[in-house]
């Protein structure tokens, strides 16, 4: 039995950490013969620990828009290769927060990188794989960087410019029209009860 890869993506503050957790106890109980796995970028090794606070706690630090693609790109191939692949092989339903949409859409149409450098290090990181489908948490930028405001200090990612945050989440928009089969868009403004339920639709007929 092979494996599924089901990424979850969205701007700060649009509720991603909520849902990967409530989907991988529902689907846990929903599919008792296969192993759920929960999972992140940047920081889903031990080593991706370590780039993820360098990439997003370490505020006084100066990185360069390559050293931050080049950074993510090295998570996600120790991830790729340590975690997922594996997981993947032995058939697990691998559920991960983050993954390459992320690049194209903060290092890509955030930071203004072209495409074809984010797809170069996307290829190198991943070997080619793909998420079978992608959950876009959509929601309005301010109403998500508000929240992270509530929830504390915002990190390296959360202090840049709301422009930047909107262009990111332009990205997200392109990137679902792009590739309709793979993207599907969730209004994360509704109840957390409701973008569940939604989640789990979409999962009945994708697991
Ligand atoms: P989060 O885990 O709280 O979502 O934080 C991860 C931050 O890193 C978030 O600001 C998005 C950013 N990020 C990128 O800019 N590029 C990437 O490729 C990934 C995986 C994350």
């Amino acid at each position: 039995m092979s494996g599924k890869f089901i990424v979850f993506e969205g701007v700060e503050g649009a509720g991603k950490t909520t849902q990967i957790h409530q989907t991988a106890v529902w689907l846990q109980s929903w599919c008792n013969d296969r192993t759920v796995v929960i999972t992140r970028e940047p920081g889903g090794t031990k080593l991706g620990q370590q780039i993820r606070q360098l990439l997003l706690e370490d505020l006084d630090s100066c990185i360069g828009n390559r050293t931050e693609l080049l950074l993510y790109g090295a998570d996600r191939a120790q991830h790729v290769e340590s975690v997922i692949r594996p997981h993947l092989d032995r058939g697990d339903l691998v559920l991960c927060d983050r993954f390459t949409d992320s690049t194209v859409a903060y290092q890509g149409y955030g930071r203004g990188f072209d495409r074809s450098e984010i797809d170069r290090v996307n290829q190198l990181a991943t070997g080619g794989l793909h998420s079978d489908l992608t959950i876009w948490l959509d929601l309005d930028v301010e109403i998500g960087l508000q929240r992270v405001l509530l929830r504390g200090k915002p990190d390296r990612m959360e202090q840049a410019k709301l422009e930047f945050h909107q262009r990111v989440r332009r990205g997200y928009q392109e990137l679902a029209n792009t590739y309709p089969n793979r993207i599907v868009r969730i209004d994360a403004n509704q109840s957390e009860q409701i973008i569940q339920a939604e989640i789990q639709a979409i999962l009945k007929q994708s697991v």
